[in-house]
């Protein structure tokens, strides 16, 4: 009678492919889809203690305590995070993915007092990652654009945001783009891409800037909107390089072709970015390390995400951070990123995760919503990713660490035990750890 009666409840539970059950904390950011976290909300992560999640055809179908996800729906897979933290896979919401060569020697010249925009107008910076990037051919851009995803997967990155801007011509944005286009296929992360076109003015159009932001205008976003290369519409605007109203007159041209707009705003200087992102009605106005409070305002009142990128702020080595406890307190949605490119080679979003809680004071709750369902916002995609609910995409992570106030405090390590994209075990750290660093010593 007790066989029968387990039988017949059995057959009643839903399948699945997969569960992950026993979590210590499963963080699961839930109920944030709809609108980006804002002040206390950044707090709130929703976490279910012994927590479980159930995973159909590369989708999420339950979310609960794990006896309750047990008993709902059975799978012969089954993974056990007892002890571990499991939370979503972390959307990187800046960086400039595909480039070729790298600048190490500038590295050097800026660790011992260069600044960055006289590299640059001196025609180095950007301008050389332009020149080796447009000499570079589509497979060698693919081979690092790949060589940098699996480092991000490594490192718990399942969706990532990319931008061009290392072409500075239509045909070479349009390659970078393509590239991206060809990562996105072959690769497990999710790319989002970006034109940035206007990232610096290239050497033809040296003192006519202005006549470049014409090209970028009526040649480049229309031939790149025309192929649907891009979602976004990214400015440089940054004194010397794009002024305010260069800055607008690409982002409305972007818009009118279809592209969200984003900025590049007050990140070496207060020029005004973060009042024109909320003029604009930007995505995200990213950086903003000297944005004025009245940008910020305006931000908070438009709902544009603040992408901040504490790693980048520490390649500049001016001991200056965005004003992050401001932008939380005013109500405007944080988001973090990694800003990957030649001149901050930091891909580890756990690594930004710690340099936000420890230069702009983000609690590691805020830090987390920040690098997981606001980035989501601010890159379009919190309908999919970004938290842990039913109907979501099935990005998860499995850290080695009992809880969530680890990330930020154990800094510098990577914690990730598993990445699961798409319902599937990509990432395994446990099973790549042969055995074979345990040797015995004669006495
Ligand atoms: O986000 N500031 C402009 N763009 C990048 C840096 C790009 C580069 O130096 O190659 C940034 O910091
Ligand atoms: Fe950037």
């Amino acid at each position: 009678m007790a066989t029968v009666q387990k039988r017949s409840k059995q057959a009643s539970r839903e399948k699945a492919d997969l569960l992950i059950v026993n979590a210590a904390e499963l963080i699961t950011l839930e109920g944030g889809s709809a609108k980006p976290r804002v002040g206390k909300q950044m707090r709130e992560l929703d976490i279910i203690r012994d927590g479980g999640l159930a995973i159909r055809d590369g989708r999420i179908i339950a979310v609960g305590k794990s006896a309750d996800v047990r008993n709902n729906v059975k799978a012969e897979n089954v993974i056990s995070a007892n002890g571990k933290t499991v939370l979503p896979g972390f959307v990187d919401a800046h960086t400039h993915l595909v480039f070729a060569g790298s600048r190490e020697d500038e590295f050097q010249m800026r660790v011992e007092g260069a600044y960055y925009l006289e590299i640059l107008s001196a025609g180095g910076g950007i301008l050389r990652t332009v020149r080796d990037t447009r000499k570079a051919s589509v497979d060698k851009l693919v081979e690092g654009g790949l060589k940098t995803l699996d480092a991000m997967l490594e490192c718990g990155t399942t969706t990532t945001e990319a931008k061009s801007g290392y072409g500075l011509e239509t045909r070479d944005e349009v390659k970078i783009l393509e590239v991206m286009k060809r990562l996105n296929q072959i690769h497990t992360v999710d790319i989002v891409p970006t034109l940035l076109g206007a990232h610096a003015v290239p050497p033809e159009f040296k003192g006519n800037t202005q006549g470049y932001v014409s090209q970028v205008c009526e040649e480049m976003i229309p031939k790149v909107a025309e192929k649907g290369l891009a979602e976004f519409c990214d400015v440089f605007c940054e004194k010397g390089v794009f002024g305010l109203e260069q800055t607008r007159r690409i982002l409305l041209a972007g818009k009118g072709h279809g592209l969200k707009p984003k900025v590049h705003a007050d990140e070496m200087s207060t020029c005004g970015g973060a009042e024109l992102a909320a003029d604009v009605g930007a995505v995200s106005a990213d950086h903003m390390l000297f944005s004025s409070d009245e940008g910020i305002k305006a931000m908070a009142t438009k709902g544009v995400v603040a992408v901040l990128l504490p790693a980048a702020a520490f390649s500049l080595m001016n001991g200056k951070f965005a004003d992050a406890r401001s932008m939380i307190d005013l109500g405007v949605p944080v988001a973090l990123g990694s800003d990957f490119n030649p001149s901050c080679w930091a891909l580890n979003m756990q690594l930004v995760i710690g340099f936000a809680c420890h230069f702009m004071r983000l609690t590691p709750a805020e830090a987390i919503a920040a690098a997981t369902i606001n980035a989501a916002h601010a890159v379009g995609r919190a309908s999919e990713v970004g938290s842990l609910e039913a109907g979501k995409k099935a990005d998860v992570l499995i850290l080695d660490a009992p809880g969530h106030k680890n990330l930020g405090y154990r800094f510098g390590a990577n914690l990730v035990d598993k990445v699961v994209k798409n319902g599937r075990v990509v990432l395994d750290r446990e099973e790549k750890r042969g055995g074979l660093m345990y040797i015995e010593r004669a006495e």
